[in-house]
């Protein structure tokens, strides 16, 4: 059986990694644009210490900063521990962020310059970095506590539409639970509505991956991270018990009202 301390050792190889991979992914850059974020600070109080300003590249760039969370990091337990949501939001978020915005002031650099080469070199940094801005800012919102109407199944058309294509809730719940569990390595398991044929899916993307890269009529209705970095500090490898316990906290009337607006 590890111990506590090697567990510790696996979460922080991981960050680490996760750090190399962003650093890794945008070869050539200036070392000054690779600061990376430093994983595991103590001071990690509430939910809002790591708002930042925009900074703003050489032509008035617009950039993105660190969204607030709609509850407190505490507010999802036990389902979801607050170190994790601490960690997971002030750290790993924010580190997509910060190279999100190094890549795109590069982008505008070299634009600026006609540097086609580096154009095309900064394509995987945006849309992993990008990616992982994107999909967790879904996140966030696909979640909420209890006391706040997290867990409380779909009605209404959502809730007809989920019946209706996949035999009820729990088969919908089942399938994504599978298929998020079979997903190797790191990724992403979706439902979504497709706009075009107004029907839902299940889909996974891998790493970063948003979901528009599996087409672009499909509007995210619930993300589920299946990063380690999601669960293993509380559910350690056992990625189908978070998968199992998440659905306590996930937020149907955010869900529900995505759905409506996709299509009307
Ligand atoms: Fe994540």
């Amino acid at each position: 059986m590890p111990s506590i301390t090697s567990d510790k050792k696996m979460v922080n190889a991981e960050l680490s990694e996760a750090s190399e991979a962003k650093s890794s992914i945008v070869p050539g850059i200036n070392p000054s644009f690779q600061e990376q974020v430093s994983y595991g600070s103590p001071n990690l109080i509430t939910r809002k210490t790591l708002k930042t300003t925009a900074p703003l590249g050489f032509r008035g760039l617009q950039t993105f900063s660190l969204p607030d969370l709609p509850y407190d990091y505490g507010d999802l337990e036990p389902a979801i521990s607050s170190e994790i949501m601490q960690l997971h939001h002030q750290k790993h978020h924010q580190a997509y962020i910060t190279n999100y915005n190094k890549a795109l002031e590069q982008l505008d650099s070299a634009i600026a310059k006609g540097d086609a080469s580096t154009v095309v070199k900064l394509q995987g940094a945006i849309k992993f970095n990008g990616g992982g801005h994107v999909n967790h800012s879904i996140f966030w919102k696909n979640l909420a506590p209890v006391r706040e109407g997290g867990g409380e199944p779909p009605k209404a058309s959502l809730g007809s539409a989920i019946d209706s294509h996949f035999g009820s809730l729990e088969a919908l719940v089942q399938k994504m639970n599978a298929e998020g569990a079979a997903l190797q390595g790191s990724g992403w398991v979706w439902l979504a509505v497709d706009k075009e044929f107004k029907r839902l899916v299940v889909e996974t993307t891998a790493n970063q991956d948003p979901l528009v890269t599996k087409g672009p009529s499909l509007v995210p209705l619930l993300g589920i991270d299946v990063w380690e970095h999601a669960y293993y500090l509380q559910y350690k490898n056992v990625r189908p018990d978070y998968l199992k316990n998440i659905w306590k906290v996930i937020n149907w009337k955010y869900a529900s009202e995505v759905y409506d607006k996709a299509l009307d």
